[in-house]
């Protein structure tokens, strides 16, 4: 029922009540709060929580945001809100309903009042509004280091052994949230390994599942003035794999805490130290950890566009047993993302051994020290459905 330009007569619409044609220029709209009232309430309703149906006048999608729900305000940034403001609905493959307020050619709000207008929206999630971190801590995903932000995703993700014999593992990965502050990771894998077996010295390819792991992760610091959010996080490695082909054969626990701080022109910094090891006294050591990672979101068409980031992800680690040393590893990684809503990543990255130690066959991540390489699909699950959101309407 609604054409492509419908949104032109249900902006005329919104503005009803100031007069048909005024502009916030016109208007002298000063506070975040006035700009919303006046441009915004007229759809998105005086308290934010959308305007009555009958008022309305169209029929709300069913991704009609109610921004008094922290749930679903607090996980989009800044980024994604100026996107759709600016460009309108289509910007993020949403509806089209959703107009745009500050084309090029003819702006109804500059950059500096749709910064105001975010600033109040942001406002109308005020249910313990501290606690929930900002979408912006969302980061892209690094290959190793975990964020701290509580996630929803399911992550489909491949290492590919390119020394020290031929292996590949392809784990699936689903985040899922919980509230504010607390999310539990699902991870599933598969090995294939190719190994040297009594009659075949060559090597043979073999497969089987590999072992699984549970992890609760939650937010114990998270201040979204400083952009800092701290997490810990706790899991267990449930032993389902086949020892031979790269399952740990023990039950393992690992406990961590993971830094994550936003700097300044898209910069990002994560930190997460952590141990990992078997329940019971076993053959294999324990393992201390510690994964930086330094990157930088590039953003297209000024700004609007797809988001590409680099990073660079350093791996320490150290058996406890004797005769071990800390080794190191460099992981040059980057991510794409490829759906119009930004639901949708893509990652790769080469993980580099530079300083090496002994093997320890308890750890599922790169026991042997061999030069990987990694790529993954992301799915945001939240912003919209597998299908959903590749292109604007
Ligand atoms: C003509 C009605 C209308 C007006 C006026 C309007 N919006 Fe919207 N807005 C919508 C609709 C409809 C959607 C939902 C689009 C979808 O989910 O497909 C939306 C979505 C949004 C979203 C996206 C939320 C998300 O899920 O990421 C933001 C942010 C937003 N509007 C902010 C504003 C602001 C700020 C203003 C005023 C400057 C405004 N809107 C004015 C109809 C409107």
């Amino acid at each position: 029922m609604w054409g492509k330009h419908s949104w032109a007569i249900l902006f005329a619409f919104a503005l009803a009540p100031l007069g048909i044609g005024q502009t916030a220029k016109d208007l002298k709209l000063e506070t975040g709060e006035e700009i919303f009232q006046a441009t915004c309430a007229g759809c998105h309703g005086p308290d934010g929580k959308g305007q009555a149906q009958h008022i309305l006048g169209f029929e709300p999608p069913a991704t009609f945001p109610d921004f008094t729900d922290c749930s679903g305000s607090s996980r989009e940034s800044d980024q994604q809100w100026s996107a759709v403001i600016h460009r309108g609905g289509t910007a993020r493959a949403f509806s089209t309903i959703m107009p745009s307020f500050g084309p090029k050619e003819n702006p109804a709000l500059t950059d500096e009042e749709i910064q105001r207008v975010i600033k109040y929206v942001r406002t109308f999630c005020d249910e313990e509004k501290q606690k929930w971190p900002s979408g912006d801590f969302n980061v892209p995903r690094p290959m190793y280091t975990e964020k701290a932000f509580p996630e929803d995703e399911q992550v489909f993700m491949n290492q590919v052994n390119l020394s020290g014999g031929a292996g590949y593992t392809a784990n699936y990965i689903l985040e899922k949230r919980f509230g504010a502050i607390t999310n539990m990771e699902f991870r599933f894998r598969g090995n294939f390994l190719k190994q040297p077996t009594p009659g075949q010295p060559q090597g043979l390819w073999q497969g089987a599942m590999g072992d699984t792991t549970v992890e609760y992760k939650r937010s114990i610091l998270v201040n979204n003035r400083t952009k800092s959010l701290i997490g810990w996080g706790s899991e267990i490695l449930v032993p389902t794999g086949n020892h031979n082909v790269g399952g740990t054969g023990a039950w393992e626990l690992e406990q961590f805490l993971t830094y994550t701080q936003i700097l300044p022109k898209r910069f990002y910094f994560l930190q997460q130290v952590g141990a990992e090891g078997p329940f019971k006294r076993h053959d294999d050591p324990i393992q201390a950890y510690a994964r930086t990672t330094f990157g930088r979101t590039f953003l297209a068409d000024r700004g609007f566009g797809r988001a590409i980031s680099f990073a660079s992800e350093f791996i320490t680690t150290r058996n406890f047993a004797s005769r071990q040393n800390w080794t190191l590893s460099i992981v040059p990684q980057a991510q794409i993302t490829v759906s119009q809503r930004q639901h949708m990543r893509l990652g790769i990255g080469y993980n580099i051994p530079v300083i090496k130690g002994p093997p320890n066959p308890g750890i599922i991540i790169n026991p042997v020290n061999s030069q990987q390489f990694s790529f993954y699909w992301l799915w945001d699950h939240f912003d919209g459905g597998f299908f959903e959101g590749w292109k604007s309407r």
